[in-house]
Order: C-alpha cells, then structure tokens, then sequence
C-alpha cells in the first residue's frame, strides 16, 4: 500500500518500499554558499547564456540554443518539467550572497520501483569553476537523493576529457565503473562516456 504524506498541501507519494515516488513542493536546500531553488521561464536570459558557453556545449554535447525561444523550451524540459511530471529533478544554483543563478544541478531518468537509481548532471559558470561551489552543491543533491528520494544508486556519465567532473565525483566518493565506448557522437565524433557511481550504504558526508 502506497504512502501518501501531505507537505504544506502537496502529496508526497511513497511506495511499499517506503521510497519516493512523487514529490510533494519544491525542495529548497541551502549550503553555506548556496540555494538550489526551482527554476522557471523568468531563467530564460541565464539559460540561453548558460548553454551556449563553450564548454558546457562541448561537455554535454549539445549545441547552444539558436535563439530565446529554443532556450525556453529546453528549459522546460530539462529544468521545469520532470519535477511536475515526477520524473526526475532540476535545481537552479544561486549565490546566496547576490542571488545571482550560477548553473543547474538535478536528476534525470529517475528509475523508480525498478531499481531505485537516477543518473545525475550538474553544470557551473565558467567564472564560478574551481572553487569548491560544486563540491557544495552536489553535497547537497546526494544527500537528497538518497534521504528525500531514498535512491540506492546515484550514476553520473562523464566525457572521457572533463577531468574537472571526474576529480569531483571521485572526490564526493562516487566510483569508476567502466566506459561506455563511443556512447555520444557529437561534432563529428565519437565520445567516450565513463560512468561513475555511489550506492546509498557508501555515502559519507565530506
Ligand atoms: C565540472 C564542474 C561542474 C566542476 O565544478 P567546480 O565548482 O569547478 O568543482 P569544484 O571546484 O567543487 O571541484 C572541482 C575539482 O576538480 C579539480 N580540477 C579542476 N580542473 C582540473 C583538471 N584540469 N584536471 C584535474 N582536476 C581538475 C579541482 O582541483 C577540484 O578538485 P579539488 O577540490 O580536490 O582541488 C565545472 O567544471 C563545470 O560546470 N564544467 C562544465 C559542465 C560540465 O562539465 N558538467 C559536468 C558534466 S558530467
């Protein structure tokens, strides 16, 4: 039988399991540096910027947005509508000291029943990189995914090159599985994905 728990009005729906299966309201969560808030279309302006740096193009193989529009819609696909549909989560990163959006971090292709697992992405400004923000925000996303979603397995998909990405995943505790050989193909060419990741039981607070 299926849990039903009202927050502030929402149902939040756990299943026989006692894991999370719809999300009752946006989850805000707040690190020293930090809110992980709830995007929407006002985000568009960032968004558009966001995507077309070139290395966030070059990391998630996708070109950036040709315009305004294409930027709100992929908007509302990646960022606003898998929390409505239960499907998966996406938080804007804001500074906490000038409110100013800094990138996304959330879950996607959450698998529930199933597995219990969701595979996660995160992406930051170039001019706020190497300065531990990240190391923050995800801190803050797995503990959520494996507390509020009750996950057993966090996976993370990194292109062979982003040294960056995989220094931060080993250095939260996440685990080098394997390669999936020429997985993408973007620009031409064929891209290695290495996948990374941490069970609930292996998740240690840094
Ligand atoms: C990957 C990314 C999110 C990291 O964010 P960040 O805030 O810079 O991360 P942090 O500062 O918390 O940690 C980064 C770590 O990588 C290390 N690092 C940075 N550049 C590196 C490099 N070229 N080689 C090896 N390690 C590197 C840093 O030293 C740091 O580790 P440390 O704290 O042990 O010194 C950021 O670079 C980014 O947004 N890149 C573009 C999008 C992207 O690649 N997303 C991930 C897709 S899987």
């Amino acid at each position: 039988m299926r849990t039903t728990v009202l927050v502030r009005g929402v149902a939040v729906k756990y299943d026989d399991n006692d894991r999370l299966v719809a999300f009752g309201d946006f989850p805000t969560l707040e690190t020293a540096r930090l809110t992980l808030r709830e995007m929407n279309l006002d985000d568009d302006e960032f968004y558009l910027s966001h995507c077309s740096d070139p290395v966030v193009v070059d990391m998630m193989a996708r070109d950036a947005p040709a315009t305004i529009d294409l930027a709100r819609r992929r908007l509302s696909t990646y960022c606003i509508d898998p929390f409505r549909e239960n499907t998966g989560i996406r938080w804007g990163i804001e500074t906490r000291d000038e409110r100013k959006l800094i990138g996304t971090i959330g879950y996607h292709d959450w698998v529930k029943e199933r597995g219990y697992n969701a595979r996660m992405g995160y992406d930051l400004m170039n001019e706020y990189r190497n300065k531990g923000l990240m190391t923050e925000a995800m801190t803050a996303a797995v503990e959520f995914g494996f507390t509020g979603m009750r996950l057993n397995r966090i996976v993370i998909h990194i292109d062979r090159r982003n040294l960056p990405s995989q220094a931060l995943a080993r250095k939260l505790g996440f685990t080098y599985e394997g390669t999936l050989r020429e997985n993408a193909y973007f620009h031409g060419r064929f891209l290695d994905d290495m996948v990374f990741s941490m069970l609930a039981k292996e998740w240690r607070r840094p």
